[in-house]
């Protein structure tokens, strides 16, 4: 039990765009818990996304890199944690064709280096648990028909995906071999509100204000199962209170969509919230070279977390999307601060 009998749960990754939304959900639901976030805030990770809830008496922010051990280890000795939940990743498949390693480092290394801190709370510890947030990434890819189950076999395709696949065998080997008790949830694609401009919704989104291209690669036929970031860390919460240790629960929007297909959608609504005759965005999609190993489809069977713990989601797409360019729309400093790096530097004066 961690300071004021208050329970210490850690977050990794929280400034980034899952994990701000994770650290928010707890340090508002839970008064009896201090959220600790660890984050290393690279390109993709942003203080910015918590400037609402930074002055809450019940969070902690400090700045830090999962891959140095030694970081972890005065961490992990200062604060007596009673859980940790483990988002902090590289996480955009197309970076990790261009630079793999990094994707090793963070996603492999910092995960080990987590993982043998954890195991020396847990055997002090019998309520602590340790939470790989993951996605369905790792299982490949989809044909034409089938959904992911928790069953189905690991075939990661791209460095990003191995590297997730890779960390989850480490979690479920601590788990065997140190007994540590864990969760795991792999999930589907998110979106929704602080989603990073490179990833397709929110780089659209951009494109379209901007009046720049819209790069589909290929054909647009590949299909992603969407969900929105909200859900995702309701299901995360309920995962990590009421999942049972060694199990794996999969997170899916139940809600597949063609690329060019949310693509068309994506212009439509952006006409209407823009002003413009509706036609105009989509003359903006320009079909490009495609992304090597693309994945075909992903598509998550969520039955096991809805009937077991109760949850699905609580906004339809059309919902999410709309709220999502309503957000954006209204966070324009939030953008160029993100596209232009101007926020490191402010951030720098502060915690550096
Ligand atoms: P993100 O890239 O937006 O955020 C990652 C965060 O991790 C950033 O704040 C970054 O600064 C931090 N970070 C990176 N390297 C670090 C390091 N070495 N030490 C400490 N912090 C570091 O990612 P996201 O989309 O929010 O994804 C969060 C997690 O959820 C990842 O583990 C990802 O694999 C998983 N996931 C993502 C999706 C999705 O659709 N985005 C779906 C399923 C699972
Ligand atoms: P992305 O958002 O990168 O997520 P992931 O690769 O993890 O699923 O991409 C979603 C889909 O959109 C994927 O099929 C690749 C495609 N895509 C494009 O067609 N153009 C783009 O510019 C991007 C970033 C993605």
């Amino acid at each position: 039990m961690g300071k004021g009998n208050k329970k210490n749960i850690l977050v990794t990754g929280g400034a980034g765009f899952i994990g701000s939304h994770v650290v928010r959900h707890f340090v508002q639901n839970y008064q009896d818990y201090h959220v600790y976030n660890i984050d290393a805030l690279t390109y993709a990770g942003n203080l910015e996304n918590l400037k609402d809830i930074e002055d809450q008496t019940n969070y902690t922010f400090i700045k830090g890199d999962i891959t140095e051990d030694d970081f972890l280890t005065k961490l992990f000795s200062e604060n007596e944690f009673d859980g940790v939940i483990h988002l902090a990743a590289e996480s955009h498949v197309d970076r990790s064709i261009s630079d793999p390693l990094s994707f090793v480092k963070t996603n492999v290394l910092g995960t080990v280096n987590l993982l043998n801190q954890s195991v020396k709370i847990a055997n002090k510890n019998p309520d602590f648990r340790f939470y790989h947030v993951s996605t369905d990434e790792v299982y490949g890819a989809l044909g034409n028909s089938g959904l992911f189950t928790e069953s189905t076999p690991y075939s990661p395709n791209s460095p990003y995906s191995a590297s997730k696949a890779s960390s989850d065998h480490f979690v479920r080997a601590y788990g065997e071999t140190y007994g540590l008790p864990f969760v795991i949830s792999n999930c589907s694609n998110n979106y929704g509100p602080n989603h990073f401009p490179e990833k397709l919704i929110p780089l659209f989104i951009n494109n379209i204000i901007q009046n720049k291209a819209l790069p589909v690669y290929g054909d647009g036929n590949y299909t992603r199962d969407w969900l929105y970031v909200k859900d995702h860390a309701k299901a995360i919460d309920l995962v990590f209170h009421r999942g049972t240790n060694g199990e794996t629960y999969n997170i899916g929007g139940f809600n597949e969509w063609k690329n060019i297909d949310l693509v068309m959608l994506l212009c439509k609504l952006m006409d209407k919230k823009l002003g413009r005759t509706e036609g105009v965005s989509e003359e903006l999609i320009t079909f490009v070279k495609d992304r090597p190993g693309h994945d075909l489809r992903y598509a998550i069977d969520a039955s096991k977390i809805n009937t077991q713990l109760g949850w699905e989601p609580s906004v339809t797409f059309e919902q999410g999307l709309e709220l999502t360019i309503d957000w954006y729309f209204d966070n324009q400093e939030w953008l160029n601060h993100v596209t232009s790096g101007d926020y490191k530097e402010y951030y720098k004066k502060q915690y550096l």
